[in-house]
């Protein structure tokens, strides 16, 4: 099995201001004063923040990425941001199919696939996230659930892309609750299988994050889950020390 560096990747969720960027400051503090991160390290800023979140974290490394894009390139589209405009203000990663997307937005799959598509073309890695809800795990489908979100939400050409996946029950997201560590090995083993399924080796190369009530106190347990290759995360991600902590338990 190849050698995947771990990514931890801090989704700030609609949370934010030019004052939040003081966090981004001590974060890369502690991350050029401390012993060298061993994880490529990611914040998804709102999009106000993108632009000021790049220019001021490369020099620590703290590279910036969208929480969303549109599918088209540019158009009438009011509200919406695309792929290129994130490169544009120095992203390098984005974001999408995010269940609270899929939820407000009433996104689907095909759109999610369209958005990750986009976000090749525009040079972006794109993380699409895909997850289960607690009716599905109940009811035994976490699995074929993921599944299905992962056939559709996935482009053809993600074998020639670095493309990034990000497993995140939905029943864990803000509420303090995760799977067992055996829970989470035996669903990110499942994208593992379906990954190499469809893409083949390379599909050992793919990045499989997980995000939901990721935190300080759990970090490191989670993350030495195998086939668990950092983590996407949301709440912890606000304050530096707690965001530093989770990236030096890789
Ligand atoms: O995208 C990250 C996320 O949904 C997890 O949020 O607050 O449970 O870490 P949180």
């Amino acid at each position: 099995m190849t050698t995947i560096s771990p990514l931890i990747a801090g989704n700030w969720k609609m949370n934010g201001v030019s004052q939040s960027l003081d966090e981004l400051t001590e974060l890369a503090n502690l991350l050029t004063t401390g012993e060298a991160p061993r994880a490529v390290v990611v914040i998804c800023p709102p999009a106000t923040l993108v632009a000021a979140v790049a220019a001021q974290g490369a020099s620590s490394g703290i590279m910036a990425g969208g929480q969303d894009c549109h599918a088209n390139a540019s158009g009438a589209h009011t509200g919406d941001v695309s792929a290129y405009m994130l490169a544009d203000a120095g992203a390098q990663f984005v974001i999408v199919g995010h269940s609270e997307r899929r939820a407000d937005h009433g996104e689907t799959d095909d759109q999610v696939r369209l958005k990750a598509e986009a976000a090749i073309g525009a040079g972006l890695k794109p993380i699409i996230c895909v997850g289960e809800t607690e009716a599905q795990r109940d009811a035994g489908q976490a699995e074929s659930v993921v599944a299905a979100q992962l056939a559709a939400s996935i482009p053809d050409g993600a074998g020639q892309h670095e493309v990034i996946v990000a497993y995140e029950p939905i029943w864990a997201i803000g509420t303090g609750r995760t799977p067992s560590n055996d829970d989470i090995a035996q669903m990110h083993a499942s994208i593992r299988a379906r990954l190499v399924d469809r893409f083949g080796p390379r599909g050992n190369e793919f990045r499989i994050l997980y995000g939901g009530s990721l935190k300080p106190v759990n970090a490191r347990e989670i993350l030495a889950v195998e086939n668990v290759n950092g983590g996407l995360v949301g709440g912890a991600s606000l304050l530096a020390k707690d965001f530093y902590t989770i990236i030096s338990a890789v």
